[in-house]
């Protein structure tokens, strides 16, 4: 069998991930590059997993690394170049959360992947956790009746890298990292339905001093039928990370989370290695997860890309989707500013999210 081969554009958290889902998972793929802004950590990492090159310029990585696909795990302020470079040297893309920072970006990587044919799918793995999937099918075959209300958090105490508090790289704090899970899954769960309006509330609390981001927000999206999402996110949690949905139906509710709900319940006198992202300790009362890529469903993300290359379908989750996503996240962050409820299509012309709340 030929394999589609893949470059991967960072070596950081969530390459790591990819990486790892790749070689477990999706044999129909293999990695032939790595890039990391340090060498050395390219080097290591394709020496460790057994990629052929590595690199530390990602135009080079791109141009000379005899890739298909090239899989963007960059931080946030480089999706939009990295992805028209790739599309316009003839690579499909499959890009990392959030797409980009703002709807010009966001209209350019569509277009220039229009342009050139090639596919971009906008990595939301919501739409593809197994757990998450199964609640979804049960609410297809009418288990909780109409639904009205939807409502996804995801918190944990701060991210693990320093370009995620710096807003010229990150675009946004708390809501831009993880609002984007949960307007996704709302999107995903409700047919792709347009939102209507945006109300939000952001602040920051616990990184004071690091970041001029929101660290704690909560947006409410409302959707063309009524229906409305709740969307809680934090880096101020403390405790590990918390990944949850609700579905509440006429007929009906379900509850879901991803990481305790997917853990061995232990307690720990002296502590242990490695319990779950973002846990502060493994001492005393922990919860021990199992499988955390696949629970979180990177690996049926890729396989469903690596399909879609090799056999000419369109992705599920799109550049559109992500654009879509940005849009909502860019009303919450204005709506936070003015108090107000923010009605869509909102086109504003920012750089980044985080400016609509931070200028006056
Ligand atoms: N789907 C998810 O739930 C999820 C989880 C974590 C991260 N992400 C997304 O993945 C992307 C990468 O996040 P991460 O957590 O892996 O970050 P990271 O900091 O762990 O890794 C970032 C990688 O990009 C490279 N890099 C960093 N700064 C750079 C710069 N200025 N120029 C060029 N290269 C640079 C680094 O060398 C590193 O290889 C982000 O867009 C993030 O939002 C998604």
């Amino acid at each position: 069998m030929s394999k589609t081969k893949v470059l991967l554009l960072g070596a950081g958290f969530i390459a790591d991930i990819h990486i790892e889902s790749y070689k477990r998972f999706v044999p129909e793929a293999v990695l032939v590059g790595i890039y990391s802004r340090t060498e050395q950590r390219a080097m290591e990492t394709a020496r460790h997993h057994g990629i052929e090159k590595y690199y530390s310029d990602w135009k080079k990585a791109i141009l000379d690394s005899d890739c298909e696909v090239v899989d963007i795990c960059l931080p946030n302020f480089l999706h939009c170049q990295a992805a028209c470079f790739a599309a316009e040297h003839g690579k499909h893309v499959i890009i990392e959360k959030p797409l980009c920072l703002n709807m010009d970006e966001a209209d350019l990587m569509i277009e220039t992947c229009r342009k050139y044919g090639r596919k971009l799918m906008y990595a939301e793995e919501l739409c593809f956790a197994p757990k998450y999937e199964r609640v979804r099918k049960t609410i297809k075959e009418g288990a909780v009746g109409k639904i009205f209300q939807l409502r996804q958090c995801e918190k944990h105490s701060g991210p693990h890298s320093a370009w995620f508090y710096d807003i010229e790289q990150s675009g946004g704090g708390a809501l831009m990292d993880m609002g984007c899970h949960a307007f996704g899954w709302f999107r995903w769960m409700l047919d792709r339905a347009k939102v209507t309006s945006v109300y939000a509330t952001m602040r920051t609390l616990y990184h004071i001093g690091r970041t001029k981001a929101e660290d704690n927000s909560v947006a409410i999206a409302e959707f063309e039928d009524g229906t409305i999402g709740i969307a809680e996110n934090s880096w101020a949690k403390q405790g590990g990370m918390d990944d949850r949905i609700e579905v509440y139906g006429n007929e009906g509710v379900v509850y879901a989370d991803l990481f305790t709900g997917n853990s061995a319940l232990t307690y720990s006198q002296k502590g242990y290695g490695y319990a779950m992202e973002k846990a502060g300790s493994t001492q005393g009362w922990s919860f021990t997860i199992f499988e955390e890529a696949f629970n979180q469903g990177y690996p049926h993300e890729l396989a469903h890309f690596i399909d879609c290359v090799r056999n000419d379908k369109q992705p599920v989750s799109t550049g559109e989707d992500g654009r879509a996503v940005l849009e909502i996240m860019l009303a919450a962050y204005q709506s936070a500013k003015t108090g107000a409820k923010v009605k869509l299509p909102f086109r504003p012309n920012v750089k980044k999210p985080i400016d609509l709340w931070l200028n006056d």
